[in-house]
């Protein structure tokens, strides 16, 4: 797939704020600062589409980007950071749970972690919802450029087992730095568009 179009189409905390059901979509989520929004500039090939910062944290609300005209690609924000208050956790919660367990349109919840640590309590909780959901499957290593190749052997098996992943569900591993990675994604996401056609 080419990417030839991209826009963020909606920033939204409430579903009043969504954009209509039209379109299918596909998800981004992970903690904080684990790259997901250097992961959608990467797939689109637009530098600073969506924004991007050293500081955790800078992706509170669901942003919705409209790609070809044809699907969604949805940054959600980040968890695990630690400085937010147990209010803002809330929110957090509320926001995801709206959007998760709401949308007839989305297919599935693409789940980042770091290729240089194993899955956090909170990514393995993320995990286990989106399973719960249907919404699993598919999981990108990120960073991918911090690691050598055997180390990323190990970092794969370390995901796998600690998500307890199923036999079929893919590891993807990208990095925004080195510019690797999207290919693959985007054919997966691709896949999953004409599957969802056919029904
Ligand atoms: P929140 O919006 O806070 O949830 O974070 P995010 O998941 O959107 O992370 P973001 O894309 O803003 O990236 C966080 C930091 O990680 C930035 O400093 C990026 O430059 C860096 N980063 C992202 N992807 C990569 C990558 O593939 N390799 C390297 N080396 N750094 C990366
Ligand atoms: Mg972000």
């Amino acid at each position: 797939m080419v990417v030839k179009k991209a826009e963020l189409e909606a920033v939204a905390a409430r579903k009043n704020q969504y954009p209509p059901e039209d379109l299918a979509e596909v998800a981004f989520a992970g903690r904080s600062n684990v790259g997901k929004s250097s992961l959608l500039n990467l797939l689109t090939g637009r530098k600073s589409l969506a924004r991007v910062s050293g500081n955790p944290g800078k992706t509170r609300t669901i942003n919705f980007y409209r790609i070809n005209d044809a699907f969604r690609i949805v940054d959600l924000p980040g968890y695990g950071y630690a400085k937010v208050s147990r209010s803002e956790s809330e929110k957090w919660g509320a926001m995801m749970e709206g959007y998760l367990e709401n949308r007839p349109n989305l297919l599935k919840v693409v789940l980042l972690v770091d290729i240089r640590h194993a899955p956090s309590a909170q990514d393995v909780q993320m995990y286990d919802y989106l399973k719960y959901f249907h919404l699993d499957g598919i999981v990108v290593a990120t960073k991918a450029d911090k690691v050598s190749r055997n180390e990323m052997q190990k970092s794969f098996a370390l995901i796998r087992k600690t998500l307890d992943m199923g036999k079929e569900d893919l590891i993807i591993p990208v990095s925004a730095l080195k510019r690797t990675g999207q290919d693959e994604l985007l054919s997966v996401v691709e896949n999953l568009l004409e599957q969802q056609n056919e029904r």
